[in-house]
């Protein structure tokens, strides 16, 4: 009996029985408390599998950061697909990242790209994109459902013309078969304001709202996922408990996902076999709610590479503000660290504008000096000196 479980204990390889149950980009099969979410969803394109192509469905969901919205339409997708294929209606669901894919030219070849791993992209403008894409879904007789997500960031930076675009590309022919429905995502909805009258009202209309989980809903969140990703009996109910208290101050299932993992590394990095409330509090030190480890994942290089030289800058300096002259002169340096060529000063400046509209630095603009003003650049909410730990894990 006791070498039994001495042998068991050996071949564990570690507290985590799957890991990548915790990662960002899994998405579980079941979502707990929402599924009344889903069951809107599910009315709201029914009619792509009962009468595929009489009509062009649009939803818009919003809410804060870690409320589902991705999980939510990434699931969704999944579930119509496969009840479209039992149908044999050939309907495909794709989700795009619209922080990564950020010009309408790159959304447009993601997915032509989805169909045709080849389609020769280079040097074809959005309009003869959208043609093809036209093209391809007509002599397939496919329906498309596209998830644009991170939406607010796209629109805010590009404006609205790719919504104008793939809407219009069905709905402007008389009689034309309806091929391209829409699920938009965004955090804040302030922008549709912007968007022409009947978009607007499209988008009105039909808005999902994702409201963020309290302490009992992330608890039955991380229930579900310690199953998944650890072994049983791991995880103990109190360190549970502690992490869906702290995460429910933002209602974040993303920020409560990450505390998780990152206690099990804590835990199993002391060689302890329980992941216990001080490797929650260990954890808890460490993850900052609004720079965590996905956003920071989701920034593209040279994103990072400035964010970095402002973490230094203010970790070096005893300034609450570096000034935008500083941190181009330190990114020059950092640059040659990492051996990569540092982009232009205009480049530069709309770097520093996604950072601060994904909410990771302020900019103000410093009162009338000797020189005239300059801008100001912030880290408002986390320690430099944890952003510049976690960004050196990355570059
Ligand atoms: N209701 C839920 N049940 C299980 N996991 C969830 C639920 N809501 C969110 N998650 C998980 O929390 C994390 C954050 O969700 P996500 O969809 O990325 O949020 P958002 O897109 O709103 O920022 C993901 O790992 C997701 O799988
Ligand atoms: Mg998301």
């Amino acid at each position: 009996m006791s070498k039994d479980v001495f042998e068991e204990e050996l071949k564990k390889p570690s507290i985590f029985k799957d890991e990548s149950k915790l990662s960002i980009d899994y998405v579980p099969p079941s979502l707990p408390h929402r599924e009344k979410e889903l069951r809107v969803l599910v009315r709201n394109f029914k009619i792509l599998l009962e009468k595929p192509g009489s009509k062009s469905c649009k939803i818009l969901i919003s809410g804060s950061v870690g409320t589902g919205k991705t999980a939510l339409a990434k699931l969704f997708g999944k579930l119509i697909c496969s009840e479209a294929q039992r149908r044999g209606i050939n309907l495909h669901y794709i989700h795009i990242n619209c922080r990564r894919d950020k010009t309408e030219f790159l959304v447009l070849k993601r997915v032509l790209h989805y169909f045709n791993p080849n389609f020769p992209t280079r040097g074809f403008s959005p309009e003869e994109l959208l043609f093809a894409l036209q093209k391809t879904l007509d002599s397939r007789e496919a329906f498309l459902l596209i998830a644009l997500d991170e939406l607010d960031f796209y629109v805010k930076r590009s404006g609205p013309e790719l919504l104008y675009d793939l809407t219009r590309l069905y709905e402007e022919k008389l009689n034309a078969v309806q091929r391209i429905s829409l699920i938009g995502i965004a955090k804040d909805t302030s922008w549709i304001a912007l968007l022409d009258s009947s978009t607007l009202s499209t988008l009105q209309q039909n808005t999902l709202f994702l409201a963020r989980y309290n302490a009992s809903q992330l608890k039955d969140i991380l229930e579900m996922r310690v199953k998944e990703a650890f072994y049983e009996g791991t995880v103990s109910e109190e360190a549970i408990s502690l992490i869906a208290d702290i995460a429910a101050e933002w209602g974040d299932a993303r920020y409560s996902l990450e505390l998780l993992w990152r206690a099990g590394k804590y835990a199993e990095a002391e060689g302890e076999f329980r992941v216990l409330p001080e490797h929650v509090r260990l954890a808890k030190a460490e993850t900052h709610p609004v720079i965590r480890r996905e956003v920071l994942l989701d920034l593209p290089q040279h994103h990072r590479l400035l964010l970095l030289a402002l973490a230094r800058k203010l970790r070096k300096n005893e300034k609450a503000y570096a000034t935008m002259g500083e941190i181009e002169e330190l990114y020059h340096v950092i640059c040659e660290e990492y051996g990569e060529k540092p982009r232009g000063h205009t480049q530069i400046w709309n770097y520093i504008h996604d950072l601060e509209s994904c909410g990771i630095i302020n900019i103000k603009l410093s009162g009338s000096g000797i020189r005239g003003k300059t801008t100001l650049i912030s880290l408002p909410d986390v320690p430099a000196s944890i952003l510049e730990k976690e960004l050196m894990t990355l570059l």
